[in-house]
């Protein structure tokens, strides 16, 4: 997806990263929210204040998601990103792999679900919960890939998401 090799991530792009991820990950644990609405809603029962505030943030923060990726995927194709930390063929791909499931996943999640919730279409909402788990699984590859450069390899690859390059 690089389009140039850049010396590494801008502040902005870092930024970009974190605010989204944190988002996610109140996506996946407090997703109950939004599903506890919609069946009071469809049901005419009275919801929970906790129901409506968590319902709430899942749609405001799952359509901040939407646009703050749109945001980074223009970086990426204007600014780039740095080469690679090192590899060979395989981990190489499985990264390329991964990043690209990740940047289908931060589009697919919010699309399929504002098409659930405003035009209430059905299957829209099925795909949105079916890609739940390939998404955590997918973090958790992610967060393993971090520990297993830190750890085992030995570089710097956690630095380039926390420190800027030029
Ligand atoms: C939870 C949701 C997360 C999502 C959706 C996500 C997504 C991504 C994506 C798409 C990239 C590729 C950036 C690019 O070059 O375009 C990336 C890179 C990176 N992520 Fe995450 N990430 C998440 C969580 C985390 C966590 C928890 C950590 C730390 C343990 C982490 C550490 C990193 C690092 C170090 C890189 C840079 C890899 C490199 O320089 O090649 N991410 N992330
Ligand atoms: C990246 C953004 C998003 C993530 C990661 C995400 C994640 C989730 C999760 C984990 C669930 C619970 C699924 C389950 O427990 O089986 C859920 C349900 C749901 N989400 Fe999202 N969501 C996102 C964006 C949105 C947006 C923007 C909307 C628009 C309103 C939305 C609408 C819904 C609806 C309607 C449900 C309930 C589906 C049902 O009960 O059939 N989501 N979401």
């Amino acid at each position: 997806m690089s389009r140039q090799a850049t010396a590494g991530y801008s502040p902005t792009q870092i930024g970009l990263h974190w605010v989204i991820a944190a988002l996610v990950l109140f996506q996946i644990i407090f997703g109950d929210g939004i599903k506890d609405l919609g069946r009071a809603l469809k049901r005419g029962t009275e919801p929970d204040t906790a129901t409506v505030i968590l319902g709430n943030l899942h749609i405001w923060f799952g359509a901040a998601i939407l646009a703050l990726t749109l945001w980074r995927l223009a970086l990426r194709i204007t600014r780039g990103a740095p080469a690679p930390a090192g590899g060979n063929t395989i981990t190489l791909g499985l990264m390329k792999a991964a990043h690209g499931l990740f940047y289908a996943l931060l589009l697919a999640m919010p699309v399929t679900g504002l098409v659930a919730w405003y035009l209430g279409v059905h299957d829209a909402g099925e795909i949105h919960e079916a890609m739940k788990p390939v998404f955590v699984l997918l973090i958790a590859l992610h967060v393993l890939a971090v520990v297993w450069h830190r750890a085992v390899l030995k570089d710097d690859t956690m630095a380039r998401m926390l420190r800027p390059g030029r």
